[in-house]
């Protein structure tokens, strides 16, 4: 079988919505192939969404125990198509610097605000710095929490072009089911018509991410 793709969400600030990207994103990736995803934050906020309601998880979510590196993460979960990371809110953790040294894919999601952009600053040059050992990652900010109907500020398009890391088009906007798909311990993929316009943006998502 073909080493699995990993995808690692992954941004030092903290509430940027890593948590909530990467299970929705785990999901929808699981309608299409076998999706693991992975909770290396210490938190285990992916851990306890899983575990919430009384529906299984569209993906088994599991943690690490002990050292890892890029070769025993693939090696390890070899079974599967596609491997999602959610990266705690540090860039100092060896998980987060593994992680980017894992992963074929990152996506960085931040707030629509340029304060929250310019704390994620950092983050540019971890992805260089991990592009030594691992120059095939590729990486996209991913804007989360969008307004309905509200233009980006300038000062946010300014941010975003000066970033040094591209801009995915598609985008989450801020909706109550996100959080309702969490307190349920499943994605917007199961909340019925309720969740429909959640998870056509993450089925964007996925279809603009590259194949392999
Ligand atoms: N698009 C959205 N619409 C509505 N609420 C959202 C959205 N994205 C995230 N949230 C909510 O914002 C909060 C923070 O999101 P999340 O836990 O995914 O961030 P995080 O980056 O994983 O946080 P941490 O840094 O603590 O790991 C959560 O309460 C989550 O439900
Ligand atoms: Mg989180």
């Amino acid at each position: 079988m073909a080493a699995p793709r990993v995808l690692a969400v992954i941004n030092q600030k903290g509430g940027a919505g890593k948590t909530t990207l990467a299970m929705n994103l785990a999901a929808g990736l699981a309608r299409q192939a076998p999706t693991v995803l992975v909770d290396l934050d210490p938190q285990a906020s992916a851990l306890q969404w899983a575990g919430a309601g009384t529906q299984a998880f569209a993906a088994p979510v599991k943690q690490l125990a002990g050292r890892w590196d890029a070769a025993s993460l693939r090696r390890g979960f070899k079974a599967y198509a596609h491997v999602v990371l959610d990266c705690p809110p540090s860039l100092d953790s060896v998980a987060s610097s593994q992680a980017l040294r894992a992963a074929d894919l990152a996506l960085v999601p931040v707030l629509p605000s340029p304060v929250d952009l310019w704390a994620s600053l950092r983050l540019v040059q971890e992805v260089d710095a991990a592009r030594r050992d691992n120059p095939g990652l590729r990486a996209w900010l991913v804007l989360n929490q969008i307004e309905q109907r509200s233009a980006l500020s300038a000062a946010m398009q300014h941010a975003l072009a000066e970033f040094g890391l591209p801009l995915l088009r598609a985008v989450v906007r801020r909706r109550a089911v996100y959080r309702a798909a969490a307190l349920d311990g499943v994605s917007v993929y199961q909340m019925g018509a309720r969740g429909q316009a959640a998870a056509d943006e993450i089925q964007s998502i996925i279809e603009e991410l590259p194949a392999s």
